[in-house]
């Protein structure tokens, strides 16, 4: 997006991100998660932030549903909505990992090109991770009853159904939550984190 404002002037912080980093004894990132409605982005980014947490780091959750009442909460669900959604998010999520933190995000973001703007606004702490379902499997699960509203027709551009869901072509992560419980999603991104974002002490290694 080009920038609209005219005669602005970036502020040098005197605290920079290898100093937070070094304190906080982990890097900061971006954990993207990326699936179908009822796929387990939620549940999976709560779970992480919680054991995470536990383990020292410095980590914040943002969620679509949470988002949508505040800082998203002038936008719906067109295609050009959800470009501004991600837009916002990825700006938000990357000043998280500036920040010094785990910042792990949970929306649909069902675009490719949107999700490209999110991994360009966090550089190389983006870690984009493919929460895997089906769509039989999130439309079996349908905990919010959506799937059953929108095969009604009730609910417009429902991802998946009479919107399109494009999936990642290199995620750092697959977890494939059809095949796999919570606790082993949960495992499988703290196995990442450990990999690539602890610094040594954390992990245990030398
Ligand atoms: S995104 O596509 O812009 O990334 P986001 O993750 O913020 O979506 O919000 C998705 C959540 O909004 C879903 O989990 C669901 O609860 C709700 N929702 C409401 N309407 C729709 C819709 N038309 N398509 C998908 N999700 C919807």
């Amino acid at each position: 997006m080009t920038t609209k404002a005219t005669n602005i002037f970036e502020v040098h912080s005197r605290v920079d991100r290898k100093t937070r980093e070094e304190r906080n004894r982990h890097k900061g990132g971006v954990l993207w998660l990326t699936g179908l409605s009822g796929a387990g982005k939620s549940t999976l980014a709560v779970e992480v932030e919680r054991a995470l947490f536990a383990q020292g780091y410095h980590v914040y959750v943002l969620d679509g549903d949470n988002l949508r009442h505040g800082l998203n909460s002038n936008l719906g669900f067109s295609h050009e909505d959800r470009t501004e959604n991600i837009r916002r998010v990825g700006e938000v999520a990357a000043l998280f990992a500036e920040a010094g933190f785990v910042c792990i995000s949970a929306f649909i973001s069902p675009y490719r090109a949107d999700r490209e703007g999110a991994r360009k606004a966090a550089g190389d702490s983006f870690h984009e991770i493919h929460v895997k379902a089906d769509l039989a499997t999130c439309e079996s699960r349908d905990p919010k009853g959506l799937y059953e509203r929108a095969r009604r027709g009730e609910i417009p551009d429902f991802t998946g159904i009479s919107a399109p869901y494009e999936e990642p072509e290199n995620p750092k992560l697959v977890v494939d939550t059809a095949s796999q419980d919570v606790t082993q999603s949960v495992a499988l991104v703290l196995d990442y984190v450990a990999r690539n974002l602890a610094f040594a002490e954390t992990t245990g290694k030398t």
